[in-house]
């Protein structure tokens, strides 16, 4: 049996066909606002993806299916009936009832649409926030959610900094976001969530509001360790900062920020996905002079395999919204130092460090037993002062809480710190001594070269 086109398209009478053709026009139209949203940087959250991509084909998709399915009903109707016995109900526009209805109609879908667009932006705001980010994502983002609120740039939403700008940048983020949410939803989640591997140029992100050509000078740092024994003796270093800027140099003839000079270019190779390992570094300095500092051992092939990247702020600073502490010894000096745990307690600071470095299955078990432990330490104890103690635990609760995440395989130090060099190779990924160029020049390992220490 052969249809004709009429005859088919009578076909589209059935109820199931026209909300296929109604999901099919509703859907075309999110699509397209949602999607000028997206790309006129309305939104700039990765997780809209979800709705632009995945949800609202989906409908379409759906609406498309349910049409043919309405045809195929019809056409079993039509068999059964040798003929169809039902007609569309022609709108005679001289009937002032049917205008009033038909106007209903129309009224209230757009009344729907316009319902469908508020829905729609009030989740893409609601997305944007860091909330979302840390809470809905509750576990995996939970490290760095965590770490940032007591960040110095808590106010700044995580997207500011991780959604790019234009086009190209928002769909590749949006795409990440599904496949992220993907992994969330399937329990596939990377644990560590590993570091990301292509920020887009600080420029964009810290150059809104910092300027690189700022001279800052010379800092002073003063950092505070405490040794293992009763008294938890203090160590004090004071290290004044080469900072200086863009073409200007400090006492030291020299300035740390001088890579962040925009006339300054350096480009380095890198054969590790956390860019620790940097055997070739290419520099092209403020008169246009070029040269590269190669690592000996390094093979061609090593460095062809490696990844390119120019040098920003984020090379040193990659920690500047959610550090998580390098070390329990750095977490514990800083909360003596700041008088968070008294160092009036015997052993408090080789105790505390234990306690925050033990394993513990599970976060509340940790968070239990620091505090059991440490009591039952000074138990035997009498001078011990009880204020003291409960700060004691109060603060290295605190420790474990923000720095241990125990399902997420997150600990003091995963994530490598590379503003100075105790902790990890930071600085002396290039700064080691062993970057040599053509001439026999090296990347300066001299200690005075980006500090000073004081007495
Ligand atoms: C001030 C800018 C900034 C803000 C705000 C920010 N981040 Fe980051 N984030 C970074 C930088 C820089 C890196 C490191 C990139 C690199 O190493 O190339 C990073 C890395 C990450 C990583 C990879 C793992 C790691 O810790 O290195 C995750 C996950 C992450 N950020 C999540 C978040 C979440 C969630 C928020 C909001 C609660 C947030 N970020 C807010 C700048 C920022
Ligand atoms: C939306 C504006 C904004 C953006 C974007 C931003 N910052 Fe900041 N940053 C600030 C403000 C404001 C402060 C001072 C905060 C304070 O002192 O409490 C600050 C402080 C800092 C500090 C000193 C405090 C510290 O944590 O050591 C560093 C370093 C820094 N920013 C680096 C960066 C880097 C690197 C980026 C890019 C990844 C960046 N900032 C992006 C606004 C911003
Ligand atoms: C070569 C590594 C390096 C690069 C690149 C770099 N910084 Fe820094 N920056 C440092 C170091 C080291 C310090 C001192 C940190 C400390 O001792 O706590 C610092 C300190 C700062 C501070 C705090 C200054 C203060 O008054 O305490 C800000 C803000 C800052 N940097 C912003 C930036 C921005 C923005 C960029 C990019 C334009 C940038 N830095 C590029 C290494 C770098
Ligand atoms: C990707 C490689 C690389 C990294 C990482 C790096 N530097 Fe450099 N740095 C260079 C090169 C190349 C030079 C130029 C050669 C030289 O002066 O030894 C340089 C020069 C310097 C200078 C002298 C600049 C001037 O005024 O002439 C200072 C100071 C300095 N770096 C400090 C730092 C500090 C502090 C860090 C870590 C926070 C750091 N660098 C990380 C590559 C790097
Ligand atoms: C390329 C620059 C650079 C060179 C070279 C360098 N340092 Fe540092 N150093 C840093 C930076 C950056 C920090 C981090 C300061 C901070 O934590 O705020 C630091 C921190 C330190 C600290 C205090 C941090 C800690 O964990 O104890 C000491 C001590 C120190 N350096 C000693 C040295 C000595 C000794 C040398 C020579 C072998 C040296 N540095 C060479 C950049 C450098």
């Amino acid at each position: 049996m052969t249809h004709s086109v009429a005859s088919r398209t009578v076909l589209l009478r059935h109820p199931v066909a026209v909300a296929g053709m109604a999901l099919t026009t509703v859907s075309a139209v999110a699509f397209v606002v949602l999607l000028a949203a997206v790309l006129t940087g309305f939104d700039r959250n990765p997780y809209v993806g979800l709705l632009v991509f995945v949800l609202v084909p989906l409908l379409f998709v759906i609406g498309l299916v349910l049409i043919p399915v309405g045809m195929w009903l019809e056409s079993k109707i039509v068999k059964l009936e040798g003929t169809s016995t039902r007609r569309w109900s022609i709108v005679d526009f001289s009937n002032p009832t049917a205008v009033r209805w038909s106007l209903l109609v129309l009224g209230l879908t757009a009344l729907n649409l316009l319902l469908v667009t508020f829905a729609a932006g009030g989740a893409v705001h609601w997305m944007e926030s860091p909330s979302f980010c840390g809470q809905t994502c509750h576990e995996p983002m939970e490290p760095q959610h965590i770490a940032w609120q007591s960040a110095a740039h808590s106010q700044i939403a995580c997207t500011e900094c991780h959604v790019g700008e234009g086009a190209s940048a928002l769909i590749q983020s949006k795409l990440a976001g599904m496949r992220q949410l993907y992994h969330v939803i399937t329990r596939q989640v990377p644990r560590p969530v590993p570091g990301v591997a292509n920020m887009r140029p600080a420029q964009e992100t810290c150059g809104r509001c910092h300027w690189s050509g700022r001279d800052i000078g010379e800092v002073l740092r003063t950092r505070h360790d405490y040794a293992d024994d009763e008294e938890n003796s203090e160590s004090v270093t004071n290290l004044q900062m080469m900072l200086g800027g863009p073409g200007r140099k400090t006492s030291a003839t020299t300035a740390i920020h001088w890579h962040a000079d925009p006339d300054v270019h350096i480009e380095f190779v890198s054969t590790d996905a956390d860019r620790q390992t940097i055997p070739l570094v290419r520099l092209r300095d403020r008169n246009g002079a070029v040269k590269e500092f190669k690592v000996e051992s390094a093979t061609d092939e090593q460095i062809a395999k490696g990844s390119r990247r120019v040098m920003d702020c984020i090379d040193c600073h990659n920690t500047p919204a959610h550090r998580i502490a390098q070390t329990p010894e750095q977490a514990v000096d800083a909360a003596i130092a700041v008088g968070d745990i008294n160092r009036s307690l015997p052993f408090v600071r080789r105790e505390g460090v234990r306690l925050v470095q033990a394993e513990y299955p599970t976060k509340e078990q940790g968070l239990d037993e620091i505090a059991r432990d440490l009591r039952t330490f000074y138990s035997t104890r009498t001078t011990v002062d009880a204020t003291a103690l409960a700060g004691a635990v109060t603060a290295l609760q605190t420790i474990y809480r923000r720095n241990v995440f125990p399902s997420m395989k997150v600990t003091f130090g995963t994530y490598p710190d590379n503003i100075g060099h105790s902790t990890s190779a930071g600085c002396f990924r290039c700064h080691d001594g062993e970057h040599k160029a053509a001439d026999g020049t090296r990347i300066s390992d001299d200690c005075e070269y980006c500090h000073k220490q004081l007495d």
